[in-house]
């Protein structure tokens, strides 16, 4: 390995010098958040938490870990959010009906006359916005392979198989997504499943809301259990503003050369697309 690291071809070099371009991103975040709010602000953020002294005897964090864990969440937050994003419009923009049904939903929202973003408050139980988004992240499991788990000292059954203590197990949300039982069609988008069953705690769950038991048991966007995403009611609400927004400005249509092939992806813990999403956006008068 040490050997490769040394060879001078520009992509090689790119790639293994990725720790540090992600470190260096941590790093003047951190220093912008110093230079803005000091050490010591009593801001309700993660980072003030972060920067809190330390209970007596436990060791407080380095500003070198810190930064770590900026860029490590900045890079958990944006990548996936913006996967999501991207192949939202994308179903969007080759269902014109699902589009206008959508922005006649998102018109009902009254957005502030000092801003042009409707509030979250307004969008969070609008049930097609849910919807489109939940179904977005079910037909294109974002995270398609579970992160892994270890079963406990001494084993445990699941689902009638005895798995020995300290086994690793994991489940893929591609597969869970695709359960033909409680996803009908599995391969098409189809927003509507989540329409029914909706109730008012399932809004306010985050995830979305709607659908039945099954369903919900086999949607995991997002993970499950303890180690659950930490960004979901965020993520969620990043993509409830900015599909809104983008929605009551802009059209969405496929571009001129757009393929079904350019939605190609690889699994890199997230979904990547091999080639890109091309979309035009007519702005709406
Ligand atoms: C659509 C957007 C997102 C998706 C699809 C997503 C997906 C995931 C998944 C599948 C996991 C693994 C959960 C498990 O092991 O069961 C995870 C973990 C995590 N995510 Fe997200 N995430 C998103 C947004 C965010 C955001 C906005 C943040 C932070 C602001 C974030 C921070 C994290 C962190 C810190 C973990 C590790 C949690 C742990 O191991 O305890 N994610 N995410």
């Amino acid at each position: 390995m040490w050997f490769v690291e040394q060879i001078p071809l520009k992509p090689l070099q790119h790639f293994f010098n990725g720790p540090d371009r992600l470190y260096k991103c941590g790093t003047d975040a951190f220093n912008k958040y110093i230079n803005l709010f000091g050490r010591t602000s009593n801001r309700k953020d993660i980072v003030a938490r972060m920067l809190e002294k330390p209970a007596k005897g436990v060791e407080g964090l380095s500003d070198y870990l810190v930064a770590l864990e900026i860029a490590n969440l900045t890079f958990a937050a944006t990548d996936t959010t913006s996967v999501v994003l991207t192949f939202l419009f994308w179903e969007l923009a080759r269902n014109s009906q699902l589009q206008t049904k959508l922005r006649t939903e998102l018109q009902q929202v009254q957005v502030p006359e000092n801003s042009n973003i409707p509030s979250h408050q307004s969008l969070v139980k609008l049930p097609l916005l849910n919807a489109v988004i939940q179904e977005t992240m079910r037909r294109h499991s974002p995270v398609p392979m579970g992160l892994l788990r270890q079963v406990p000292p001494g084993g445990r059954s699941i689902a009638n198989y005895f798995m020995p203590g300290e086994t690793i197990v994991s489940m893929s949300s591609l597969t869970a997504h695709r359960n033909a039982e409680h996803f009908p069609v599995p391969d098409s988008f189809i927003p509507s499943r989540w329409l029914s069953g909706k109730s008012e705690s399932d809004a306010m769950g985050n995830e979305g809301q709607g659908g039945t038991e099954a369903m919900k048991k086999l949607y995991m966007p997002f993970g499950k259990g303890t180690h659950k995403c930490v960004g979901h009611l965020m993520a969620m609400l990043s993509m409830r503003i900015i599909v809104a927004t983008l929605v009551l400005k802009y059209e969405f249509k496929l571009g001129e050369d757009a393929k079904i092939a350019d939605m190609d992806w690889d699994d890199h813990f997230l979904i990547i697309l091999n080639r890109g999403c091309f979309l035009d956006l007519t702005p709406l008068a």
